[in-house]
């Protein structure tokens, strides 16, 4: 019907007076005419969007959500991604083009106060509800994102066999969040994710020609070292992270700090990029922002309004920056509620306060956080020490870590130089690495005789990759390894002289 009235009428604004009265009349059908609704606002606003496209032309939207780790302590990556979740389905994303890898261990908790919900602001709702199970537990892997990216069942392990089988014409968005480190990102089953082969999955897709252009939002530490150096411009890319290649990217409404989650809770509910850029999305009409204003807001908000005094890390961009000029409804949708909010205003936009910032915790030290929250709200004598047996544990598993690599320094540099070599960051625009066969290589050599790097040592991924960079041969790094790890007893801390002693 709506076609037959186009033929008649000439006149546009007629056209969509026409169009109102129409909508009026059938309300509830209203949705049919999605495409026009920037017709329908007032005259000046209709000429501010002329990249409003046909949602034909516009092909399908397709998105990938990873939440790379598994554990309440860890609550709230999977609270990041099923709140990510909500965001697109509001925006209009269709389930079966949404791919969600969530390990899925959070909801029905032992220790989830509010059993079979997950939330991710304070004052959230609910973000579980919905969420499709596609990849979970054992098969939320590195292997299965590649797969389902490139759009290969084959390749699949388990899971729903939901893939992204896109379009030459579609746009495809993937965010991440986790731990992570130089040139890694974490994933709850071992093996890592690989900057390179992510990389390569990237090219292959592009290779393919199976979309039209893609945006990656990664919140990890040290997230910037997947794409340094070697994120090309030339595949339709733009890619937003957390944190430049050096720092920790940061999780806040933790218990303690301000704003803190409901007092039930003893673990943080999110992570301060990813709360950024979706508190950002949902306040704002995103057929009107473009990518650059939300890069904008969010370096902002995760710099802690460029204070970093309460935590906070560089917001990175990578691939093709040209793109940013983009509206965010092409990835992200349009929630017709945002249809009337400001529009280009910059100033952070959630319940927490103008500029005042976020208290937030080192992705790498909230799990000791949690145990010590469990620890201060226990009130049976025999748990609490039980839970202290786990802090020290931790903590003594960590001085272990590091102690190992320092050691491997020394063995295979001196003394003098080792540590030097181990921390040198080379110069900017340089990948971590050059030999990335040769970094998967010496993480193996390591784990073997001196145990897995764990969800913490992923800090260290730079010394193992300077080792590569220097030229050390697999030989040598495994006597040094074997040297350092099973020659010896427990490695011992001594506080009174910051020293190390096997
Ligand atoms: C980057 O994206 C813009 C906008 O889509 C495009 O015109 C340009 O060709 C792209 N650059 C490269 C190097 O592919």
């Amino acid at each position: 019907m709506a076609k037959q009235v186009s033929v008649f009428v000439k006149n546009r604004s007629l056209f969509f007076l026409v169009l109102m009265l129409f909508e009026a009349i059938h309300v509830g059908r209203a949705g049919r005419f999605n495409q026009w609704e920037s017709g329908i606002g007032l005259p000046s606003e209709r000429d501010d969007e002329p990249e409003d496209l046909d949602e034909k032309q516009l092909g399908t939207r397709w998105a990938v959500l990873v939440a790379g780790s598994a554990g309440y302590d860890n609550y709230r990556h999977q609270a990041d991604v099923c709140h990510a979740y909500q965001v697109l389905r509001k925006g209009g994303l269709k389930e079966e083009n949404i791919v969600v890898f969530m390990y899925d261990d959070i909801a029905m908790h032992e220790l989830n106060p509010r059993p079979g919900l997950i939330i991710n602001n304070p004052q959230g709702p609910d973000v579980y509800a919905g969420v499709p199970k596609d990849y979970t537990g054992e098969h939320v892997t590195a292997a299965n994102l590649y797969a389902v990216l490139l759009g290969n069942r084959n390749a699949l392990s388990g899971g729903s066999g939901k893939v992204i089988d896109s379009k030459p014409n579609d746009r495809i968005f993937i965010y991440y969040s986790d731990h992570g480190g130089p040139g890694v990102l974490g994933m709850p089953n071992l093996p890592y994710l690989y900057a390179m082969d992510f990389l390569d999955a990237l090219k292959k897709k592009h290779a393919e020609g199976s979309y039209k252009e893609m945006v990656i939002y990664v919140e990890a530490c040290e997230s910037g070292s997947i794409f340094l150096g070697i994120m090309p411009e030339d595949l339709n890319i733009y890619v937003m992270t957390a944190s430049n290649a050096q720092e920790s990217s940061w999780g806040t409404y933790c218990p303690g700090m301000e704003p803190p989650p409901p007092p039930e809770f003893i673990t943080c509910l999110g992570d301060l990029f990813s709360v950024a850029w979706m508190e950002d999305s949902e306040t704002h009409n995103l057929k009107r922002e473009t990518v650059e204003q939300q890069y904008e807001a969010v370096k902002e908000r995760t710099s802690n309004f460029n204070s970093y005094v309460f935590g906070g890390s560089h917001v990175m961009e990578y691939g093709n920056t040209s793109m940013k000029p983009e509206k965010l409804y092409l990835y992200q949708g349009f929630d017709p509620a945002t249809v009337n909010l400001p529009l280009n205003d910059l100033s952070p936009h959630t319940g927490t306060g103008t500029g005042t910032g976020m208290e937030a915790i080192d992705q790498r030290d909230a799990d000791i956080l949690f145990l010590w929250q469990m620890y201060k709200n226990s009130e049976d004598g025999s748990k609490k020490i039980e839970i202290l047996k786990q802090i020290t544990e931790k903590m003594r598993h960590r001085i272990h870590l590091d102690g190992s690599i320092d050691m491997i320094g020394t063995l295979l540099y001196g003394p003098a130089k080792g540590p030097a070599i181990l921390k040198s960051v080379r110069e900017p625009g340089l990948p971590l690495v050059d030999d990335w066969q040769c970094l998967k290589s010496m993480v193996r050599l390591f784990e073997t005789h001196c145990g897995s790097l764990t969800q913490y040592g992923m800090k260290h991924m730079r010394a193992f990759a300077n080792i590569c960079n220097s030229g050390v041969s697999q030989t040598l790094m495994e006597e040094a390894c074997v040297a350092a790890c099973s020659g010896h007893g427990p490695i011992q801390w001594h506080p009174s002289n910051q020293r190390y002693s096997a």
